[in-house]
């Protein structure tokens, strides 16, 4: 039996699986890291510290088995991350994360004085605060000594890599989030390299997907580890799209959630697609496929803000257990969820969340039923754009740490009025990341192939007679939409006030 490790690099902490060859999860290890805001807007982690936290949870999930049958690794990242080395292999500055906002004065410079026409012709998106490319603006133009000594850069997950195999490389899941790749055509674009002051040989190798092997693990990696330096590394995914690969969400007419830190619609389209408004990103699926991404930056951060910091209670599922059935659609309270500014579909960094509609007898419930609520209409927010787009979507996978609250995918199912589907596996980008690295080792011919082989007959079986299903009921729906309709006008009404605080 060989076993295979996946990674997930996460932005509160990084999870990783042990799974044998049949797709069972054996094991699973995680560490917390910390991520901090040192001032407003920013958003940064340590890289070093996510290879810290990756040697102590492989070191813990390969005890007791023969490292030998370890055969291969793959990574699953938090994306759009900026990390940058020196001549020495040294990181530069901290990592500026995906959802940080310091760059609105270089997004405004791409999206305005380069162009939005020009950016989507040359890359497929426009720009978007979290991107990797202002951010390269921004730190040529606030750290310019610390750019000059820029040697490599990489995306976050592309970083372990590079510590695994000591190879630069990188896939397009990943580097189209970095507005660096002509997503179409799945090559770096030049314009926007030269844009951003950089050169070629300043960036990692492109693979075309995710389970190509990059390389295996050099002999200081393999000793750190406690493995062999035959274990193979597959190039790994962008988180969104590894949890793709876990949800089996890799084909035309599918859809998922992720409800993680950030919350995610992920839909896998054949050939390239682009969004007119650019409201959506275009990006590239673990398979090489493309897929659309929209990605509001505050989900189940929302709720784990409210509990932690407001409500100073671990016990979110407590905080639940008076929202019932008759609540649903008829909470008076309304929450914008825009913690951290917003990216899809608004694209404004100035946005700022709020709770609306108290009065002298809202409980406590209300707030947090707010919450769950707020979140669910940002997601169908992007749903219409999506349908305005003419892709029809009847149902959804859903994922992430949100997904664990049934309540949470009830609500979900009601304001999007459609079936979602429980996850088959729970694990998310890093069950995804195992199972490229077993097609990148050989035991399957492709990610679709995998996918057959190891879920095939179980998966359907899970789903039969409507199980693992949650449904929407047409009354609490038609309350839904009303409630929506509102919401809708929140945000507009108070952007004039979001761009004066
Ligand atoms: C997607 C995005 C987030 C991060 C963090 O565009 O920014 O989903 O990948 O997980």
């Amino acid at each position: 039996m060989s076993y295979y490790i996946g990674i997930d690099l996460g932005t509160s902490a990084m999870k990783c699986l042990l799974v044998d060859s049949t797709g069972a999860v054996c094991k699973e290890a995680s560490r917390e890291y910390p991520l901090s805001f040192p001032k407003p807007t920013w958003s940064e982690q340590a890289p070093e510290d996510w290879w810290k936290a990756c040697c102590e949870c492989v070191a813990e999930l390969i005890e007791g088995i023969d490292a030998s049958t370890v055969a291969a690794i793959g990574c699953a990242g938090q994306m759009h991350g900026l990390v940058a080395l020196d001549a020495e292999d040294k990181v530069i500055r901290p990592a500026i994360l995906w959802n940080d906002a310091r760059t609105a004065a270089e997004v405004d410079f791409l999206n305005n004085e380069i162009g939005k026409p020009a950016l989507a012709n040359a890359t497929g998106n426009i720009a978007f605060a979290g991107f990797t490319a202002p951010k390269l603006l921004w730190m040529r133009k606030n750290e310019p000594e610390a750019f000059a000594r820029i040697k490599r850069i990489m995306l976050p997950k592309d970083y372990i890599n590079y510590l695994l195999t000591g190879e630069h490389a990188t896939e397009f899941s990943d580097a189209a989030g970095m507005l660096l790749v002509d997503v179409k055509n799945k090559c770096w674009s030049k314009e926007l390299i030269d844009i951003c002051g950089l050169k070629e040989k300043q960036l990692p190798k492109l693979y075309p997907n995710s389970a190509c092997v990059i390389g295996t693990l050099t002999a200081g990696a393999a000793e750190q580890l406690g493995l062999t330096t035959s274990v193979k590394v597959v190039a790994g995914a962008g988180d969104n799209a590894a949890a793709a690969v876990a949800t089996n969400v890799v084909t035309e007419g599918t859809c998922n959630i992720s409800l993680g830190t950030s919350g995610t619609v992920l839909i896998p389209t054949e050939s390239f697609c682009m969004d007119p408004n650019n409201a959506l990103h275009s990006f590239g699926a673990a398979d090489g496929n493309y897929l659309l991404l929209a990605c509001i930056l505050s989900a189940a951060s929302c709720n784990k803000w409210l509990c932690d910091e407001i409500l100073k209670t671990k016990d979110y599922a407590q905080e639940q257990v008076n929202i019932t059935e008759e609540k649903l659609g008829n909470n008076p309270v309304f929450f914008l969820p825009y913690l951290m500014g917003e990216r899809s579909p608004i694209n404004d960094t100035n946005a700022r969340a709020a709770f609306i509609g108290m009065s002298m007898d809202t409980p406590r419930e209300a707030l947090v039923q707010a919450v769950l609520e707020g979140v669910a209409f940002a997601v169908r927010d992007n749903f219409e754009v999506a349908r305005s787009l003419g892709i029809n979507l009847s149902s959804s996978m859903i994922c992430g740490g949100g997904a664990k609250s049934k309540l949470w995918v009830t609500i979900i199912a009601n304001v999007l009025n459609i079936p979602i589907r429980l996850p088959f596996v729970e694990q998310g980008p890093g069950y995804g990341g195992a199972l490229l690295a077993m097609v990148g080792a050989g035991e399957f011919a492709s990610v679709k192939d995998c996918l057959k082989g190891l879920f095939g007959a179980q998966e359907q079986e899970f789903y039969a007679n409507g199980n693992n299903m949650i449904l929407p009921d047409a009354e609490i729906a038609a309350r839904y939409e009303e409630r929506y309709q509102k919401y809708k006008q929140l945000y507009p009404a108070l952007k004039p006030f979001f761009n004066n605080i």
